[in-house]
């Protein structure tokens, strides 16, 4: 046996062996947790807004920002839907709203047990962790598969509904490397370079009813609570991207990411501080596509759904930034940039992310994808002033660890966690 087919088989292995487990803990925990989610649950009508008064007494502090907002004294808005969508960014937009509900003390919608809401299963109410009909939510912004009439029974009527798109070529390449092995028919697929492989004839080995094999197609459109597996000229392509265009008040862009956060801070009269963010869950030497031309050009055919959904709200978020002024834009966007460079100064040490090894603190760690650390994370400075050292943990904190001081019960995520640090995945 080569060297070669020695690592394929052990990587075969290692596959079997996680599919295994994966189906029998997915069969657990559907056991476990899913009779509730039959009962019908009573229709009791949603308040009109959750926003208690403290928060909406909090109003502009600067007049030259109301000055611009054409002179009117905003109320921010406090209740909010985020459709985070895979892949893109939004672990780093989560912390931001982590923060902004601790500021304002707002009640998050979060799951039970695990950190998103049973995906790919259809989200219901009944998955909202203490949910009884007729309570008040200000924010939910964990993983779902969109599901609108149920998530309209769930929040106050004012919600804004926000959500984030990512140009579907590198978010196929990131899916394909995070979930890659999470889906069965690639296993089969030879050479290291899977992904140019799967590319090169994707018809080969994709099967649409092989377990998760939604990771590897049309994923946005699957995440909004579509059918990823349409022919891009079958009239609900056109139906979906209607249904997001109506129900979502803002629909931001990875490539974009800060002139899409002062698009939110003018949609939800927001302020400045409340952006600041560091880039969470980055994974190594990301910042370079790998892709060629070539391939781009393969993984926007294949993934044809998503490339049409992209190309609408691309379209529609210059309109935004026009409406909102070029000039304006980026004079704004200069100011947040700038912002940021100061806090990563003061919070992070040495300046910049660093590779999972070098983290010290194992608060600090991110999750990472099955079979490899490519996900890079921080070290916190030390002999930070009191002033900033809460500011700073909480910007730092990845995700996993934030939800759980922020009180959700990951039994499920955590346990999957150990199974694998046993079996040193
Ligand atoms: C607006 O901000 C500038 C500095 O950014 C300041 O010089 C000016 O006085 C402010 N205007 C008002 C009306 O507060
Ligand atoms: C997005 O829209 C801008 C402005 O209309 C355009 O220049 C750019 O090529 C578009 N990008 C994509 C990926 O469609």
């Amino acid at each position: 046996m080569t060297g070669k087919q020695m690592r394929q088989w052990k990587s075969m292995c290692k596959g079997l062996v996680l599919g295994t487990l994966l189906t029998s803990c997915m069969i657990l925990l559907y056991c476990l947790s899913t009779p509730q989610a039959h009962i019908t649950l009573p229709e009791v009508p949603v308040p009109y807004s959750c926003a208690h008064r403290s928060s909406q007494l909090h109003s502009k502090s600067t007049i030259n920002s109301s000055q611009r907002n054409s002179g009117q004294n905003c109320a921010a808005k406090v209740d909010i839907m985020f459709m985070k969508t895979h892949k893109t960014a939004s672990s780093t937009f989560l912390n931001i709203l982590f923060r902004f509900g601790e500021k304002h003390q707002l009640k998050f919608a979060f799951p039970d047990s695990r950190n998103d809401f049973f995906y790919p299963s259809f989200f219901e109410r009944s998955q909202v962790k203490d949910y009884k009909p007729g309570m008040c939510f200000n924010i939910i912004c964990n993983h779902m598969r969109f599901n609108e009439p149920e998530l309209a029974k769930l929040l106050p009527m004012d919600t804004s509904y926000i959500t984030i798109l990512r140009d579907p070529a590198e978010l196929f390449e990131s899916s394909f490397h995070y979930f890659g092995r999470l889906v069965p028919f690639t296993w089969k697929i030879p050479g290291d370079d899977k992904l140019t492989e799967f590319l090169l004839d994707p018809s080969k080995y994709f099967d649409p009813d092989s377990y998760n094999s939604f990771y590897l197609k049309n994923l946005l459109f699957f995440d909004f609570g579509q059918d990823n597996t349409l022919e891009l000229d079958d009239p609900r392509v056109e139906e979906g991207i209607k249904l997001i265009t109506d129900r979502f008040q803002l629909v931001m862009l990875v490539e974009h990411f800060e002139e899409s956060l002062i698009l939110l801070k003018d949609a939800l009269c927001w302020e400045m501080d409340d952006l600041l963010f560091f880039k969470l869950n980055a994974r190594k030497g990301s910042t370079v596509s790998k892709l060629t031309p070539e391939l781009r050009a393969r993984s926007l055919e294949w993934n044809a759904i998503d490339w049409k959904l992209y190309q609408h709200f691309n379209q529609t978020f210059w309109k935004k930034v026009d409406t909102y002024g070029r000039q304006r834009m980026a004079e704004d966007v200069a100011e947040l940039r700038q912002r940021n460079k100061e806090m990563a100064s003061i919070c992070i040490e040495g300046g910049h992310a660093v590779e999972a090894g070098n983290i010290q603190e194992t608060d600090m760690q991110p999750w990472q994808p099955i079979g490899e650390k490519s996900i890079m994370g921080y070290n916190l400075k030390k002999n930070l002033d009191k002033a900033h050292q809460k500011l700073c943990r909480k910007m730092l904190m990845p995700e996993i660890q934030y939800l759980s001081e922020l009180g959700v019960n990951l039994w499920i995520t955590k346990l999957w966690g150990h199974v694998r640090d046993i079996i040193n995945w």
